[in-house]
């Protein structure tokens, strides 16, 4: 079955994000492609964040979260973001950054990005929580419009999900 599903989801090749999040000094972050835009109106972005991500440890304290859409000129990102983890490595000692909005961390070398709302967080049933957030202060940048496909990377989680 997860072979099939596999292959039934593959073609979607959502693009890839990086959300980050700040709590009392803390920071994380982490490479995502399970993402959809969830509403019009009001505009909401739905992200979902495993269990077992350094990421979520800070996420599920955040009021705020930054999200960070990647093109293709900014799979470095993708690597650290993405095929490393917080309990091992600090990230942000690895990327240039700003604190926004809200404390939260904005990725310089990731010019469409934004400070956003987390409006819900919901336990799905699955190893990801749903995050619903809101945005509050994006930008867009001079970047194209073209995104880094999750499809399109070889890269090892640095926090694979454990088997249930
Ligand atoms: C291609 C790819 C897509 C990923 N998509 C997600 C995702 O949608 N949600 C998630 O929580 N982790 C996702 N991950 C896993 C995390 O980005 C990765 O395990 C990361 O190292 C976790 O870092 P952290 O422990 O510092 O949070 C993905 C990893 C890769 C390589």
């Amino acid at each position: 079955m997860a072979g099939d599903f596999d292959r039934f989801v593959g073609p979607l090749d959502p693009a890839a994000l990086i959300v980050t999040a700040a709590v009392e000094g803390e920071r994380s972050g982490c490479l995502v492609g399970f993402q959809a835009q969830c509403s019009i109106d009001p505009p909401l972005l739905a992200v979902w964040v495993s269990h077992a991500n350094h990421t979520h440890g800070v996420a599920a304290r955040a009021t705020h979260l930054g999200v960070h859409v990647l093109s293709d000129d900014e799979r470095e990102l993708a690597e650290l973001f993405g095929g490393t983890t917080g309990d091992e490595v600090d990230k942000f000692e690895r990327c240039r950054w700003t604190p926004g909005a809200f404390d939260v961390p904005l990725l310089d070398d990731c010019p469409r990005r934004g400070v956003f709302e987390v409006a819900a967080r919901h336990d799905v049933g699955g190893d990801h929580d749903l995050f619903v957030l809101a945005p509050v202060d994006i930008t867009t940048g001079s970047t194209g419009d073209t995104a880094l496909r999750i499809g399109a990377m070889d890269i090892e989680p640095g926090h694979p999900v454990p088997p249930e």
